[in-house]
Formats: structure tokens, C-alpha cells, sequence
């Protein structure tokens, strides 16, 4: 039996955390909870020990508590400690390494992942401070789920900040203690756009939003693969559980992605820019300098094509993304044979694919093509991630 320790903040959303513990417990994984002396003000010990079936702890300088059991020991007979809700305060505590009360201290102590549900006021969320705390503690491979975009309990104002529900949360439990179809196995997945630059303050880029491929690294994570994500600027957040390395230009999307290897799946759902200028100039090209400058482009490298053609080293499985609107099964054959990938998944970039919710795709192999009702890029994602296990279980020698 898997066993979390959940460490209750001190928000409102802290009834919601009564819930998790009953999603976790209905799917067989053990709750010990913490909670923190403000915790308490919104939701009682007694509630949380009820529902977790087991006393709730919540004292640093109890003799009786600290005997008993005591911080190290919760620190370490956990396989997760899951911070619901996370408040501001928390996370700056977090991030600084402050111990001075028992859920501070757990997790300083703690040696197991960890993984925060935030909630907090949209204007808490978005302070300086907060960021930068965020970026400490992701920076120290600490996972995030949320938080969401939706109205606030206690003032109604509309922003990020509501904890992530209950069943996302316990998804993202399941992730981070996953021992999924891909466990042990290496994934690639690029996403976003590139930006080639022009000088130091232009560039050259597209709209991709990265939701497609963000969407798939977190379904690939999920089923317990080991997931690089190499990702263009974007406006998201890292999926719980994955390593995001970010880069610009293709050529740093390319050395980023050779720099992944040796790897099981490559999964290349990047808008990497066809061509970038042929030198960026070093200092700000003058607007009246010399009249209207030309921008001589070059090619960029393809880094579908050039891992697909790895020889040896080459994953085992590659797969390409291509936006048709016409004759899609066809342009997408000719574009397996042309980049040397093992699938194309060709979507139908007729409607409002870039930067929308939705996608309508066809999966693409050597010898099938299946078309997918349309769909949320999750659920595409979801279903990509298992074609992948059921053909990497295949591959791997000494499974049936
Ligand atoms: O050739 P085209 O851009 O249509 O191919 C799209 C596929 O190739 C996508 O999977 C994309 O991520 C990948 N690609 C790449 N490097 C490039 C261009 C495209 O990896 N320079």
C-alpha cells in the first residue's frame, strides 16, 4: 500500500483537502495527515482524522506527539508528502528552509517527493515574491499541481489561484507515485514555438501555445515514463513530474533534445521555426540606419529527421506532428518517408487547432491510419501515451 503524507496549509480551500483524503484512501493509498495551526482555524483535526483513519498531527513541541511518532519519522514513512493547500506563506517558508513549526519542518526533513497544490488570492499568486519562490522550489524538483483559473471562496474575484479539485490533485498523486506502463522508460517531448533572433530585441517566431505537447508530456508521466520536456517559450506551467529544459532558437532545441539521449520515445510536437536569419546582429539594428534592412534567412536543422536518423543511438520509437489541411494521410506517408520517423500524427489545422483547447488528429504508422474523433488535446494525449506503452511493451525483450 502507497502512503502519502499530506500536509494540510492554512486556506479555505482546506475542505476540499477532506475530500482528497477520501479519493486516495477509496483508491487503497494510505493518508497520515499534518496540519498547520492556521490549518486548523478553517477545518478541525477531528474531521481530518476521521476521514483519514488514523490521529492527525499537529504539534513540533508535543512531548506526547513528538514521542510517539515525531517529524522524522513522518518525514520518512511516506512514499509522497503532498502540501493541500499550499498557501503563500508555505511556500515562502518552503523555499527558505524554515523550520519552525511541525509541517515546516517535515518537509525540510523529508527526503521523498514532494508535490504542492497552491491556493491563494490571484494577486498572491502573481506577486513577485510568490514567483519567485515557485521557481525556487521547482528549480529544487519539487512538483506543482495548479493552481486553477476560476472564482475565489472567500471574495468571488475571478484570476489563477483556486486549488486544483480534489481529483486532479489525486491524478497527480497517482503520477508522481506511479509505477504506470512506461516505469523506467525515457521520453522526449518537444513543444512550443522557437524564437530565432533577429537582433538582441527581435525575433522570428509562430503562435504555437504548447498545450499539445505540454499535454503529452504530462500523459506520458503519468503512465510512469521518465519525461524530458523541451520546451519553447510558453505561458505554461511544467507538468507534474516532468523535467521542462527551457530553450529558444531550434539550434538549442536540437542540442537539448541530443542532450536527452539514449531515449525510448521521441515525440517531436514543436513549431520549430522553418529558418532563422542568417546572423542576428549583435547590437539593435537602427530603424534609420540604412532604410528598410533585408533579412536573409537559412535553414534550420530538423530535429525530427536528424533523430530519427541516429543510426544506434536512435530511440526506439519517433514521432512527428504535421499540420495538413488537405490530403492528410498522404502528405503525412510522404512525411514518414522524408524525416525517417516511425509515426506521423497529422492534424487538421483547418479549424482553430493553434492555441485552442481541442484537436482532430489521424495516427499515422506504417501500417495504419486511424482517425480519432475530435477531441481536448488531453484526451489525444492520453491516448497517444497509450499507443506508446502497448508498442514500447512490445519492443521491450523479455516482456509477453
Ligand atoms: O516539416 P514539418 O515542419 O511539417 O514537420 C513537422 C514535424 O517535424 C513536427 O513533428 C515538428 O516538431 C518536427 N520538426 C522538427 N524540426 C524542424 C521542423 C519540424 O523537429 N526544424
Amino acid at each position: 500500500m502507497k502512503r502519502v503524507l499530506l500536509i494540510i496549509g492554512g486556506g479555505i480551500a482546506a475542505y476540499k483537502s477532506l475530500e482528497l483524503i477520501r479519493r486516495l484512501r477509496e483508491r487503497d493509498v494510505a493518508v497520515r495527515v499534518v496540519m498547520t495551526e492556521a490549518a486548523q482555524r478553517f477545518i478541525t483535526p477531528l474531521a481530518a482524522g476521521a476521514i483519514a483513519g488514523e490521529r492527525v498531527f499537529t504539534d513540533l513541541f508535543d512531548q506526547a506527539q513528538e514521542f510517539d511518532v515525531g517529524h522524522i519519522r513522518l518525514a520518512r514513512e511516506c512514499d509522497l508528502v503532498v502540501v493541500a493547500p499550499a498557501t503563500a506563506d508555505f511556500m515562502a517558508k518552503a523555499a527558505h528552509g524554515l523550520a519552525n513549526d511541525l509541517a515546516s519542518a517535515v518537509l525540510l526533513a523529508t527526503a521523498r517527493p514532494i508535490l504542492f497544490a497552491p491556493a491563494m488570492n490571484p494577486q498572491m499568486w502573481a506577486n513577485a515574491a510568490t514567483r519567485r519562490n515557485l521557481e525556487t522550489l521547482q528549480a529544487r524538483g519539487l512538483s506543482f499541481v495548479g493552481p486553477n483559473e476560476g472564482e475565489m471562496a472567500e471574495s468571488g474575484e475571478r484570476g489563477v489561484g483556486r486549488m486544483a479539485e480534489p481529483e486532479q490533485i489525486r491524478d497527480a498523486v497517482f503520477a508522481a507515485l506511479s509505477d504506470g506502463p512506461l516505469k523506467g522508460k525515457r521520453a522526449l517531448v518537444t513543444a512550443g514555438p522557437t524564437i530565432e533572433a533577429i537582433d538582441p530585441v527581435r525575433f522570428l517566431s509562430n503562435r504555437s501555445s504548447g498545450k499539445q505537447g505540454y499535454a503529452i508530456a504530462a500523459a506520458l508521466a503519468q503512465l510512469g515514463a521518465d519525461v524530458t520536456l523541451v520546451s519553447g517559450p510558453t505561458n505554461l506551467s511544467a507538468p507534474v513530474g516532468v523535467k521542462r529544459v527551457n530553450v529558444e532558437s531550434a539550434r538549442e532545441m536540437l542540442a537539448a533534445s541530443e542532450a536527452a539521449l539514449p531515449l525510448d520515445v521521441a515525440v517531436m510536437v514543436a513549431a520549430v521555426a522553418d529558418w532563422r536569419p542568417m546572423k542576428a546582429a549583435k547590437g539593435k539594428i537602427k530603424k534609420d540606419a540604412a532604410g528598410i534592412p533585408a533579412i536573409a534567412l537559412q535553414e534550420n536543422p530538423d530535429i525530427l529527421a536528424t533523430l530519427s536518423k541516429l543510426g544506434k543511438k536512435r530511440p526506439k520509437l519517433v514521432i512527428g506532428f504535421a499540420a495538413e489541411t488537405d490530403h492528410v494521410e498522404e502528405h503525412a506517408r510522404a512525411k514518414i518517408a522524408k524525416k525517417g520517423c516511425d509515426w506521423i500524427v497529422a492534424n487538421d489545422v483547418s479549424g482553430d487547432v493553434m492555441g485552442g483547447a481541442e484537436n482532430t488528429v489521424i495516427l499515422i504508422t506504417k501500417d495504419k491510419a486511424e482517425a480519432w474523433p475530435r477531441m481536448a488535446k488531453e484526451g489525444v494525449a492520453r491516448k497517444l501515451a497509450v499507443e506508446i506503452a502497448a508498442v514500447l511493451d512490445a519492443k521491450s525483450p523479455g516482456r509477453k
